[in-house]
């Protein structure tokens, strides 16, 4: 969605240049436009614009502003259209109150007609100005910042995150409903963001925040409060082990491609993770629970579907998979507290799978396990028990390697418990999991370096394609979702993802001469899949084919890129392997196009909207 941090610091000369350095690593989270205001001698200097940060720095000189807080924010535009006067921070009436906020108020045009009835400024079209009105007018009525602000939370309905500053007060002060955010304590300065990677650049002395409480910053401490009732309470900073290099390129052209990899390690890591006793207790969350559903969205959601085929094939097991926001009214009336809910989600804050977990807990409907890869995220607070995904900060917006460590937590957790209730021998088990765990990093180090160049090849014979299909069947009905999800994107071409058994009742007509049809495949079911190659062939498509070589296919391939062969392994390992070409197939795309792959347009990397 957006991305906030606020810094107090004890020098007066370098606070623009120490946001512009923090917030730059929440790129990922928007770039429409971006803003920061200064205070230097209680007076604010707020410079905005449409663009991203590197842009607006370069336009207004963001790194040269000077003074002792501030306050920045990278905007993904949802209130009011990208545009410099929807840009945030915002101030208040005057320019006093300074703020900038993350996530949406549900409640924006009731409450801003009710401020500007009230008298109140209000200049743009951003729900995330009215946060900085909340608290000026509760200043009006307090004249005391910290009520101000505690009282400013009980106006704003929605989820969401803000920090907000007073010109001629030293505190920055930030609230945390329904949004991420997270609070840093340096040797001699203090930081509150929307997310680590920002944090790390100044302190690895991390606080962690839950909903519905306060922050007060000053140059040195962190106070934090119950919004509630002001309470303060207890909470030391932690030290955060996560590697700040992270949110670095290390040399490669984009974070997608260096993130893409890392897969053979993170097949590594992974396996090692859950191969430890802790998973036992997600064994028996998914064992004692009558039913079981998977929630996410997005590539998440992909890797669900993959999973769902895993719990089958391995422990027999249905598994009910929904996207957030189709959850509630495809399954909410047959929950009940002797469910599991499966909540994937890398970011652990995208608000559609919130909403589900939120639900659940209200009203008692079953156990929750989340699957999540930001340690200190809301799921990860919120969700009865998680796995975390190890895979470090995925910067580049559209997931891979989270997506990677998905389809392998699935593919282990369906062995594990396949091997527990019968429905596979011990030893079936047992030796996937060694499959796993000894040939996955290679195999998938041997997939990036033999599919890397074809896949190269075969993006710039599609340069001038706007429209295609990527089929799965079986265990790749998810892997070429994903696929399909990828080449949207980044490289801004319809590419629909659809079961390949399906493709004849109806999307078959539109391919004509040449049209491209990618085909996912697996050993087990490319004797089924070559009838729907066939199908696209006699219309003279042009048919696509990944996954292991086979003789069969050999004859429906004209080009030599047309065939991205992984390596030999087996059906289970297959499915895990076949997104890779696809993941470096978008990627050459995008760049072939003149897009930055890593910042898509219009994307956020976590939408903490509705
Ligand atoms: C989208 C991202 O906003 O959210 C996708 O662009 C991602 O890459 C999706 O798959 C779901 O995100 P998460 O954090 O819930 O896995």
């Amino acid at each position: 969605m957006c991305g906030i941090t606020g810094i107090v610091t004890e020098k007066s000369d370098n606070i623009g240049e120490l946001l512009v350095k923090c917030s730059r690593k929440l790129t990922y989270r928007g770039y429409d436009s971006v803003g920061v205001a200064a205070v230097r001698n209680n007076k604010v200097d707020l410079r905005k614009d449409v663009g991203t940060i590197d842009e607006v720095n370069r336009l207004l000189g963001l790194s040269t502003m000077k003074g002792d807080r501030g306050i920045a924010q990278l905007r993904w535009a949802t209130y009011g259209a990208p545009t410099k006067v929807n840009a945030q921070p915002h101030f208040g009436c005057q320019e006093v109150f300074y703020g900038a906020h993350n996530g949406n108020l549900h409640n924006y045009f009731e409450y801003k007609a009710e401020l500007i009835e009230a008298g109140h400024v209000v200049r743009s079209e951003n729900d995330g100005e009215l946060c900085v009105h909340a608290v000026d007018k509760y200043y009006e009525e307090t004249g005391d910042m910290f009520e101000a602000v505690r009282l400013s939370a009980q106006d704003l309905k929605g989820a969401y995150a803000y920090a907000v500053g007073r010109a001629d007060e030293p505190e920055i002060y930030a609230v945390k409903m329904g949004s991420s955010l997270v609070a840093g304590v340096a040797a001699d300065a203090t930081i509150v963001s929307s997310d680590l990677p920002s944090v790390l650049p100044l302190t690895n002395n991390v606080v962690y925040l839950a909903d519905g409480e306060m922050l007060v910053l000053t140059h040195n401490d962190v106070k934090v409060y119950r919004i509630a009732d002001g309470k303060q309470l207890e909470r030391s900073p932690q030290i955060s082990n996560v590697d700040a290099r992270a949110a670095e390129k290390g040399g490669y052209p984009h974070f997608m491609l260096k993130e893409i990899n890392e897969q053979p390690k993170i097949a590594q890591d992974v396996i090692g993770l859950l191969d430890r006793p802790k998973s036992e207790e997600w064994l028996n969350l998914l064992e004692n629970a009558s039913r079981h559903y998977i929630v996410a969205c997005g590539s998440s959601y992909n890797a669900s579907i993959v999973g769902a085929y895993f719990f089958n094939r391995l422990a027999g097991l249905p598994m009910l998979h929904a996207i957030g926001g189709q959850f509630q009214s495809m399954y909410g009336d047959t929950l009940n507290d002797e469910c599991l809910s499966i909540l994937v989600s890398q970011s652990g804050e995208t608000k559609d799978v919130l909403n589900v977990l939120n639900m659940i807990k209200k009203k008692d409907l079953g156990k929750s396990l989340g699957i999540l890869n930001v340690i200190g995220s809301t799921l990860m607070f919120q969700a009865d028990s998680y796995i975390p995904m190890a895979c470090g900060y995925e910067v580049s917006v559209p997931a891979t390697k989270t997506y990677f460590s998905q389809s392998i937590i699935f593919a282990y957790l369906a062995a594990r418990l396949g091997e527990r209730n019968g429905h596979i021998d011990p030893s079936e088990a047992k030796s996937f999991i060694k499959r796993l765990r000894t040939d996955l990093p290679s195999l998938t180090q041997t997939t990036i370096d033999r599919t890397g160049i074809l896949a190269r090849t075969l993006a710039r014979t599609l340069v001038d394609v706007k429209d295609l299909y990527c089929l799965g069947y079986g265990f790749t009905d998810g892997v070429a979702r994903e696929g399909a999800l990828k080449i949207k994107e980044i490289c801004y071409c319809h590419c629909e993802g659809m079961y390949s058994s399906e493709f004849k009742h109806g999307p078959l007509s539109i391919v004509t001469d040449n049209y491209p049809v990618i085909f996912v495949t697996t050993t087990e079911d490319s004797w089924m899949v070559i009838n729907h190659i066939n199908e696209v062939k006699a219309r003279h498509g042009r048919t696509i084919i990944i996954g292991e070589y086979e003789e069969s296919l050999q004859p429906y391939v004209v080009n030599k890129q047309d065939y991205l062969v992984v390596p030999k392994s087996d059906v289970l390992i297959n499915p895990i392997l076949d997104v890779i070409p696809l993941q470096l197939l978008s990627y050459y795309l995008s760049v072939d196009l003149g897009i930055n792959p890593d910042l898509p347009r219009n994307l956020s990397k976590t939408l903490t909207v509705d």
